[in-house]
């Protein structure tokens, strides 16, 4: 795909772990990105000015991301941003999940927002496991999942931002599909089956639903995103 002109973009959520893989693979094709944070809401219409794009990122577990999103949009057609990739998640309309729901209205508010928009649907991260030591699990570690890896993510927002054919495309995105078990296994470390922590009612319902379904992605649009075999 050819290179559109994008110079500058904001990445809303820029701060955070998301955030920064998307900030440094688009510093690394040259683009200026420009991290955007809480103390930035106060304006944010003056925080995107200028920018050609925006990566919009909602904080976690935000109990209210449609009215975020509305906000966000809002503001960057009030600056004049033109462009928007929104952050999404793999199967949003689970109804089962209220946190996807919630990206799935979201979605629907990105469509109907008259900017060129594209989404991006990932799978749970890899960084999300910490195997140097045994991870506690409360959902099935037999589950399977698209697993996908931070950089993977940051580089193909990076070519969604960046490179022309993708307005208008809605794209999940995983680096590898596995169960917790086998990456635990390869990793040399034992896996341990632990019961709901109950910290959060959306995060008790996402170990339900994980226990029953996993949350499987295929990974040949980030492969064929990439350029990869
Ligand atoms: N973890 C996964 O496997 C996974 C998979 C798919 C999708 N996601 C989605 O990825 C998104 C972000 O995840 P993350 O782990 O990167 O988040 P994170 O590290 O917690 O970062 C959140 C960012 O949001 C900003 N923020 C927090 N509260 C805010 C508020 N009230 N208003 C405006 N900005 C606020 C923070 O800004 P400051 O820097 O100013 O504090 C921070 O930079 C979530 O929507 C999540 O659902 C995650």
């Amino acid at each position: 795909m050819s290179p559109i002109s994008v110079r500058r973009v904001a990445v809303l959520g820029g701060h955070g772990k998301t955030g920064r893989a998307v900030y440094g693979a688009l510093a690394d094709r040259g683009v200026d990105a420009r991290p955007i944070g809480r103390t930035d809401w106060p304006d944010l219409a003056g925080a995107v000015a200028g920018c050609d794009a925006a990566y919009v990122i909602a904080p976690n577990l935000h109990p209210d991301e449609p009215a975020y999103v509305a906000s966000t949009l809002a503001a960057l057609a009030a600056a004049g941003v033109g462009r928007v990739v929104y952050h999404s998640v793999a199967s949003p309309y689970a109804p089962a999940m209220p946190h996807h729901v919630g990206k799935a209205v979201s979605e629907d508010l990105v469509r109907r927002s008259g900017l060129a928009w594209t989404i991006l649907q990932p799978g749970a991260y890899l960084q999300n496991l910490d195997l140097t030591g045994p991870p506690d699990l409360p959902y099935s570690p037999d589950a399977r999942f698209g697993f996908l890896d931070l950089a993977d993510l940051g580089r193909a927002a990076a070519v969604v931002l960046t490179e022309d054919g993708h307005e208008g495309a809605t794209y999940e995105l995983a680096t590898r599909v596995a169960t917790v078990r086998e990456l635990a296994d390869e990793a040399g470390v034992p896996v341990r089956r632990v019961p709901d922590p109950g910290t959060h009612a959306w995060l008790s319902a996402m170990f339900a639903y994980y226990d029953d379904h996993g949350l499987p992605v295929g990974t040949r649009v980030l492969d064929a995103l990439l350029g990869r075999g």
